[in-house]
């Protein structure tokens, strides 16, 4: 089902994945990197945001998704704070590329995590209109921190 919340999560995965990928090859301190450095931060909390509104609130309504739930909120967490810190620092700096690098290595190692064992696991968990209902509320809600971000 090509309208799942599981494919609409990792259709952006997938986004972030070559994001962090293009910011790494981008020039330190050009334009084009400070312009995709932008995308992938909006990108990022956007998805953070409504992953946990529309699939982690519901997957934590069910005892069996509490562990999986609270794992995935403190990287979210974490990755929030990098971000933070690399908004806050010289974008031509080595130690901008060195943390970067960790967020970018903290980026995939959670999608990779989500998409092998916590989408899995949900998919047992989770009923048919729980997931229905969370492609839903995720598109709402992704779209309304993207505009929120562009008002900014
Ligand atoms: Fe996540
Ligand atoms: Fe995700």
């Amino acid at each position: 089902m090509t309208d799942s919340i599981y494919n609409a999560l990792e259709a952006d995965h997938e986004t972030q994945r070559k994001l962090c990928d293009d910011v790494k090859a981008s020039e330190p301190g050009s334009d084009s990197r400070s312009q995709l450095w932008t995308t992938l931060r909006n990108e990022l909390e956007a998805h953070a945001s409504a992953e946990e509104q529309a699939f982690y609130a519901t997957l934590m309504a069910h005892p069996k998704g509490t562990d999986d739930t609270r794992h995935a909120i403190e990287e979210h967490q974490q990755m929030h704070e990098m971000i933070a810190k690399l908004d806050a620092m010289d974008q031509a700096a080595d130690v901008w590329d060195s943390l970067f690098g960790k967020l970018a290595h903290k980026v995939v190692h959670h999608v990779d995590e989500e998409e092998a064992e916590f989408f899995p696991r949900a998919k047992t968990i989770l009923s048919n209109e729980e997931e229905r209902e969370a492609a839903k509320t995720f598109q709402t809600r992704k779209s309304a921190e993207l505009e929120k971000q562009r008002a900014a």
